[in-house]
């Protein structure tokens, strides 16, 4: 996204041609369904949703752009806060006055879309002081309806699981879901985009009997093979095969090879070595500890069984995806919670997070005695 930061390489936002056209397409269209964009770690989702917006029309889409991540929301002031932002006419004027070219710039980016809802300061503070989420709906509704007269509102939360357990009165994820489908489907007010890279979260969602019906899932995956190579090739990169090889087609992971500018073996045997450790420290406390999984609500915890993952990640011992069905379920979510495993549920399949985590995992496999199931 930031084009003016310069690296070894300068890389630009790439392909996503297809993905992109899906996005529009909706766009185009009267909004109808919440959309949910999906998919492993660092795969370019928050990537491609801000570049996408960046290229719409101005004078016709209003664009809310929230991103949660790392927001710590435990109660519905924190929740209230990330949604709206306090206007600071006088600030944002001093600054040009100044003539600053760096902050001028970032007034110019921060009008390519509105990382929150712009309101009045008394206006947050009586919505602070009321407590009641309905009010910040019933008013957010209004807000999104006066836009409609001039433009198509677009609102888009990102790290959408950061508030999925946020009880306020009740579960918020429920009300908010609830006001979606009444900006969607029963409005056709406004578009609704949430971002997740959380599979448990995704996966939760899927099978919500609220949303049946009322949902789009869009899909960001890692570059396939043939466009792994074209980016790597775009800047020149040396060793296309093994860097696919070790590294898969994850972005997030080939740019750093790319940025790294280091030799790939080394960064290959550094980068192996680290999710080795993560996979060995993993199994290894699991020798001493039971974490217990939650499956439903209020249900008895399950423990996890090291037995049982290790299983899991012989699956994968020469496949890259397997099927969903079948698979132990305590073991798949506690996997999954520590971001190994990629839950795709349109597709019932489930996958390792990366290549490089793949790689690791069956590096300690060879290492693990079959019958003591220790590692030699
Ligand atoms: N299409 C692309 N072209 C070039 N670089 C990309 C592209 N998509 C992603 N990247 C790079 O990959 C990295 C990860 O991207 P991004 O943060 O968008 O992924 P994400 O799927 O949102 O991650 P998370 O799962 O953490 O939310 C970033 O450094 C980004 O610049
Ligand atoms: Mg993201």
């Amino acid at each position: 996204m930031n084009t003016t930061e310069k690296f070894e390489y300068d890389i630009e936002f790439f392909n996503r041609e297809k993905e992109k056209e899906e996005i529009m397409r909706i766009l185009r269209a009267k909004p109808n369904f919440i959309n949910f964009i999906y998919g492993p770690i660092n795969s370019g989702k928050t990537t491609l949703i801000t570049s996408l917006i960046d290229d719409l029309p101005k004078d016709k889409y209003a664009v809310f752009y929230i991103n949660l991540r790392g927001k710590l929301i435990k109660e519905y002031g924190g929740f209230v806060r990330v949604l709206f932002k306090v206007k600071r006419k006088e600030i944002s004027e001093k600054v040009i006055e100044k003539g600053e070219k760096l902050a001028k710039k970032a007034l110019v980016l921060a009008g390519r879309y509105l990382s929150g809802i712009p309101i009045e300061k008394d206006m947050l503070d009586g919505f602070l002081e009321t407590k009641s989420s309905e009010d910040v709906f019933e008013f957010l509704e209004e807000y999104f309806l006066k836009i409609s007269e001039e433009k198509i509102p677009v609102l888009i939360i990102d790290e959408l699981q950061v508030i999925g357990d946020l009880e306020i009165n009740g579960k918020l994820i429920y009300k908010l879901f609830n006001f979606f489908i009444r900006l969607t489907k029963e409005l056709h007010l406004c578009h609704v985009f949430a971002l997740s890279s959380d599979s448990l979260f995704i996966e939760r969602v899927y099978n919500e009997a609220m949303l049946e019906g009322r949902t789009n899932y869009i899909l960001i995956d890692d570059f396939d093979e043939e466009n792994a190579g074209k980016f790597l090739k775009k800047y020149k990169f040396k060793d296309i095969n093994k860097a696919i090889k070790y590294f898969g087609g994850k972005p997030g992971d080939l740019r750093i090879l790319l940025e790294e500018g280091k030799e790939i073996n080394s960064v290959v045997q550094e980068k192996i070595a680290e999710k080795r450790r993560l996979i060995s420290d993993m199994l290894d406390k699991l020798l001493y500890v039971k974490p217990k999984i939650e499956m439903e609500e209020g249900e008895e915890k399950i423990p996890v069984e090291r037995d049982k993952v290790i299983e899991i990640l012989k699956m994968f011992k020469d496949k890259e995806e397997i099927r969903d069905a079948g698979i132990s379920r305590a073991e798949k979510i506690y996997l999954s919670g520590k971001n190994i495993l990629f839950i795709n549920p349109q597709k019932e399949t489930i996958k390792i997070q990366s290549g490089i985590i793949l790689t690791g995992i069956r590096e300690i496999l060879k290492e693990i005695d079959d019958n003591t199931l220790t590692i030699k």
